[in-house]
């Protein structure tokens, strides 16, 4: 009598727990799309091009199937609670077979060759097509970006990747110092900068326009402020943006922001778009033409570009630039020389 009572009370208690659960993945999946993660500048599930577009559908697969599994297996649960008989038998070899054999091995094997099929997409195979290449270098905390095919020759800048919208674009990612990853969620997969090689991913944007990306592997104390942006053009636009970094360095250096420069921070930070000399900070050739300063830490503007010149210790603490304890002259004169550069 007391036996039964109690195993009365442990199937409601597990139906109460199922139903906790179930409650709870609910409450999730509704938090998860009323947060608006759906169209969020790095959102996965916002794709914007066909590689970003596979993994999205990936995803929606995933949950989607392996919600109904979880909901037949609750199912299942409850059915056993409610059903039980007290002579009840094994249940018989069959169905121990196909449901703890059979179906787990077909249900991962479809999901084997539709996983192997999708991340093809993301290969960099050739398609008959041309594709574009830009290089990609991590460094703590800030991304070095090449372009190899530049008209004029290979062209230096940081930060910004510009590519041609409709077409492949082929991504070389390596590293100068740790393990970095190159993720730009809303066109393509991620892979990681492994020092001592080179790993290629192919992005793909539909349309012209500004998408973001984010160094994925942390890799140090500012791993969060690593940030890039990656502009799709028309193909006209892009020449435009590339001709900027056409240019050589500049050579009147008689000024007092010019010598200030030369002093302080050309050790580190080449002006000339061309050089392949390997400083240990950012080509600063296009600095005028990009969005953010300290790799996404401040936008870029004339009040941020004076403000991280004379405090970047204290807007993104820890990063490779030493303080140089400018004095407000020399931030100003700094200040107006990079802002007078073509
Ligand atoms: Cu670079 Cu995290």
């Amino acid at each position: 009598m007391y036996a039964g009572r109690r195993k009365r009370r442990l199937s409601q208690e597990i139906f109460l727990m199922s139903a906790r659960r179930l409650n709870f993945c609910l409450g999730a999946l509704g938090a998860t799309l009323l947060t608006g993660c759906l169209e969020k500048p790095l959102s996965t599930l916002d794709p914007a091009g066909p590689a970003a577009a596979d993994i999205a559908q990936v995803w929606w697969v995933m949950l989607i199937g392996f919600t109904l599994v979880w909901l037949l297996m609750v199912g299942l649960v409850l059915y056993a609670v409610m059903h039980r008989k007290r002579d009840g038998k094994a249940p018989r070899r069959t169905l121990l077979i196909g449901g703890g054999l059979v179906l787990p091995l077909v249900t991962v094997f479809a999901l084997l060759v539709y996983g192997i099929g999708s991340g093809q997409g993301m290969l960099p195979l050739p398609t008959g097509e041309p594709v574009y290449r830009v290089d990609v270098r991590g460094h703590q905390w800030w991304w070095e970006v090449r372009y190899p095919d530049a008209a004029g020759g290979q062209r230096h800048s940081a930060g910004e990747l510009h590519i041609p919208a409709g077409q492949p674009v082929d991504v070389h990612v390596t590293t100068a110092d740790v393990i970095h990853s190159f993720w730009a969620p809303r066109l393509g997969g991620k892979i990681d900068a492994i020092p001592g090689r080179t790993n290629v991913i192919r992005l793909f944007a539909d349309e012209p326009g500004t998408y973001y990306g984010v160094c994925a592997e942390f890799c140090g104390a500012q791993h969060a402020r690593m940030h890039f942006i990656v502009q799709a053009h028309e193909p006209d636009a892009l020449a435009e943006r590339l001709a900027a970094l056409d240019r050589p360095a500049p050579t009147d250096m008689t000024t007092h922001g010019a010598q200030a420069f030369a002093r302080d921070c050309l050790a580190c930070h080449s002006l000339d778009p061309a050089s392949a000399s390997t400083q240990p900070g950012p080509n600063l050739a296009d600095v005028g033409l990009r969005r953010t300063l300290g790799s996404g830490t401040l936008p870029n503007g004339p009040d941020e570009l004076r403000d991280w010149l004379a405090n970047h210790q204290a807007r993104k603490p820890g990063n490779r630039m030493p303080d140089q304890n400018l004095s407000a002259d020399d931030v100003e004169a700094i200040a107006t020389f990079l802002e007078s550069l073509p």
